[in-house]
């Protein structure tokens, strides 16, 4: 494709969101705090690099999920808040036709490219891949009439990349907004929201939404419960004198480099489709378990039941599942597995669907005792978060040594403590009564960071610190 340039839809009309709640505020920018410190000096550092102002700035926070893993691509609720930690980016338009996305931390190599014109490396993505995926999903979906105008972008971020705060998902969020506001777009939270979850898909993951739901749609001060199909939210106030602490086990874990995470997806799917077919519906048309359950009729805890009538607690060979499904292994692998899926000869069904379903139903378990609101609800708010780390560790097998560790420690300390995002490594959240917060984080200071070898000469408030719920993403002018 030859280069084209066009010219920038001159002057941004700063404010035009303001007064549109379903739109990402544009905001002032701040005039002191640690915000304006780092909004700062991404400006001073992109124009020592572009050698031009940036024009705006936006913000994408990362989440921490306090309930309900691994069920969002199943079609259920979530229950995420944001957190401080966020991607920053400044942008300015070119008239070079060129995509030149830099970032504050050198470690991350710069990347260039024609805006128009360029791949998304499914295998081992390197970073900038994110930010392309933001720029495909609003090439493609956003609206826009006509080639992408040149963008010159500098990011930066204190998400701890790879510990399951979302920072890949914040970086698609924070680029999607940058190319709609470089273009004069205005998408609603939730179109905005919908649009990342799929362009992450380009880069191979088959997560459900949940991290760019509420990247754009979290309010200050109020956890969300997020559901799908359509997309909503809706507040929730959490009870009283408890604090959730994140802390990270400092096992590294990237989703997208590994299959377990779309094994899993695939093995929900496959459980969906059997059951179909046992209950005589045309198999091919499901793939959420979710989806299923709504044709059945039954409530959660009957589709416990059902789990267990239809499946063993064991491995299921890849043969013995097109026999069940009367289908070829080449049918299969076109109409569920993903690409990198199709190579796997076993999946576990009964374990996953049945996480899946006991999750899910924990979700409404754990809104139902917010909005009650009774004296002994940090308690069993506790005993949920308890429930789904086991669940994630024995059924879904999707936790770490270390994590478990963590989980163990806070036993007896905290109210409750569980692996949340993806898990395979990354962090932990533990429901704290507000007076023991620092004892609890000493405790783990003592008995686990000062243990840990990748946490010597670490910031420690980067790495345990206590989170309330923070706001969505946004626009920043000068
Ligand atoms: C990742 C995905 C989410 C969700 C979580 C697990 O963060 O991106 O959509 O599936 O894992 O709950």
């Amino acid at each position: 494709m030859p280069e084209v340039v066009i010219a920038a839809p001159w002057p941004l009309r700063a404010g035009t969101d303001m007064n549109n709640s379903k739109c990402p505020p544009v905001k002032k920018f701040p005039t002191e705090g640690e915000r304006y410190q780092r909004l700062r000096a991404l400006q001073e550092k992109f124009t020592l690099e572009f050698s031009h102002n940036p024009q705006f700035y936006v913000r994408a926070p990362g989440r921490v999920n306090l309930i309900g893993e691994h069920v969002d691509y199943c079609g259920y609720a979530v229950f995420p808040m944001a957190v401080e930690q966020d991607i920053l980016i400044a942008l300015a338009t070119n008239d070079m036709g060129k995509l030149n996305v830099h970032n504050i931390d050198k470690d991350y190599p710069d990347f260039f490219c024609n805006v128009n014109n360029f791949e998304i490396h499914r295998e081992q993505p390197a970073w900038f891949n994110y930010v392309l995926c933001g720029v495909r999903g609003i090439m493609d979906e956003g609206g826009i009439e006509g080639p992408l105008v040149g963008m010159d972008m500098l990011v930066g971020g204190n998400i701890p990349p790879s510990s399951g705060l979302s920072s890949s998902s914040a970086l698609v969020c924070a680029a999607a907004l940058a190319v709609a506001h470089a273009h004069g777009i205005s998408l609603t939270k939730e179109k905005l929201a919908e649009i990342c979850a799929h362009c992450e898909t380009h880069i191979g993951t088959q997560g459900g939404g949940m991290d760019q739901a509420i990247s754009f749609l979290a309010t200050e001060d109020t956890a969300k419960v997020i559901e799908f199909n359509p997309l909503r939210s809706t507040s929730v106030t959490l009870p009283p004198g408890a604090t959730f602490v994140v802390g990270n086990s400092l096992a590294p874990m990237n989703k997208a480099a590994n299959s377990s995470f779309n094994c899993r997806v695939m093995e929900c799917r496959l459980a969906t489709q059997i059951m179909a077919q046992k209950a005589g519906l045309a198999w091919k048309m499901y793939q959420k378990l979710g989806d299923l359950q709504k044709v059945l009729g039954k409530s959660l805890p009957q589709m416990m039941t059902l789990v267990t009538d239809t499946f063993e607690a064991r491995p299921y060979g890849k043969d013995e599942i097109c026999e069940l499904l009367r289908t070829t292994p080449e049918e299969l692998d076109q109409i569920t597995l993903s690409e990198n899926t199709r190579h796997i000869q076993e999946f576990k069904l009964h374990d996953r669907a049945l996480h899946v379903f006991s999750e899910a139903h924990r979700v409404w378990q754990f809104k139902r005792v917010c909005d009650e609101q009774n004296d002994t609800a940090l308690e069993e708010l506790g005993r949920l978060m308890l429930d789904s780390h086991r669940s994630t560790q024995l059924l879904y097998e999707c936790s770490h040594p270390k994590l478990d560790t963590l989980v163990e420690l806070s036993q007896g300390v905290s109210l409750g403590a569980r692996l949340t995002g993806a898990g395979w490594g990354g962090c932990m959240v533990a429901l704290v009564e507000e007076k023991s917060t620092e004892a609890y984080k000493k405790m783990l200071q003592d008995r686990y960071y000062s243990q840990e070898p990748a946490a010597q000469g670490r910031d420690m408030n980067s790495i345990l610190f206590s989170s309330r719920p923070g706001s969505g993403a946004c626009i920043f002018v000068e």
